[in-house]
C-alpha cells in the first residue's frame, strides 16, 4: 500500500507537520509505504481558469499550466491512498492545498466515474493552531472535494492546539487502518 501524505504548512515543526508525521508513522506501522510531500517545497501555482474557463483539464484531463503540478498529479494518481493535511487559514485550507486540490478536481472530476481518484480512500486533517476555530468549515470544503473527485472519505479529522496529544494518536491510528486496508 503506497500512501501519499501531502501537507501544506511553511512550518517544518508545527502542528501540521506533526499530524503528517503521525499519519505516515501509522501507515508504516501497518507495513505500508508512506511518502511525504511538502507542498510548500513545490511549485504548484493556482488554477488559471484557462481559455473560456476550461483548458485541457476538461478535454484531456491534464493541466496545461507547466509547473510542478503535472508531476505531482501523476504521483497522486499512482498512490493507493492519500492523506491531506492542511493548516486552517481563515477557516479554510491553506492556499497551497487549495491550489493543488482545485487543479486535481478540474482534471479528475471532469472524468466523471473514470476519475483517477474514484474510490481512492482519503484522510483529511485540518490543523487549527490559532484560535482553534474553523476546523469544520475547512473539513467541509475538503469533503466536498472528495465528493467531486469521487474519492472515498476514509476519515476527516479536526485537530487544534488543545486536542493535539490525543488527536495525534488518532491520526496515527487512522493511517494504520488506512494502510491495513480497512475500507
Ligand atoms: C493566514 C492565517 C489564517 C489563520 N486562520 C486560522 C483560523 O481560522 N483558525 C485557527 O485556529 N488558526 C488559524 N491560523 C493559525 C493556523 O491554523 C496555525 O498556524 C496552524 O495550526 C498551522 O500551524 P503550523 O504551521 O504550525 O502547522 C491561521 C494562520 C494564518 C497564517
Amino acid at each position: 500500500m503506497n500512501v501519499l501524505v501531502i501537507h501544506s504548512s511553511p512550518n517544518l515543526d508545527g502542528l501540521t507537520a506533526a499530524c503528517a508525521a503521525a499519519a505516515a508513522a501509522g501507515v508504516r506501522d501497518a507495513g505500508g509505504q508512506a511518502e511525504e510531500v511538502r507542498l510548500n517545497d513545490m511549485q504548484v501555482g493556482m488554477c488559471r481558469a484557462c481559455d473560456d474557463g476550461w483548458g485541457t483539464c476538461r478535454r484531456e484531463h491534464v493541466c496545461q499550466v507547466l509547473d510542478g503540478f503535472r508531476a505531482l498529479h501523476g504521483r497522486v494518481l499512482a498512490a493507493d491512498a492519500l492523506v491531506l493535511v492542511t493548516p486552517v487559514y481563515w477557516g479554510e485550507m491553506s492556499e497551497s492545498a487549495k491550489a493543488l486540490t482545485d487543479r486535481l478536481r478540474r482534471c479528475e472530476a471532469s472524468r466523471g466515474e473514470q476519475s483517477g481518484l474514484a474510490g481512492k480512500p482519503v484522510i483529511c486533517v485540518a490543523a487549527a493552531g490559532g484560535s482553534g476555530g474553523g476546523m469544520i468549515t475547512c473539513l467541509l470544503s475538503m469533503e466536498r472535494w472528495i465528493q467531486h473527485v469521487r474519492a472515498r472519505p476514509f476519515d476527516l479529522i479536526p485537530v487544534n492546539r488543545w486536542s493535539r496529544p490525543y488527536k495525534l494518536t488518532a491520526i496515527r491510528a487512522a493511517g494504520r487502518a488506512l494502510a491495513a486496508g480497512a475500507w
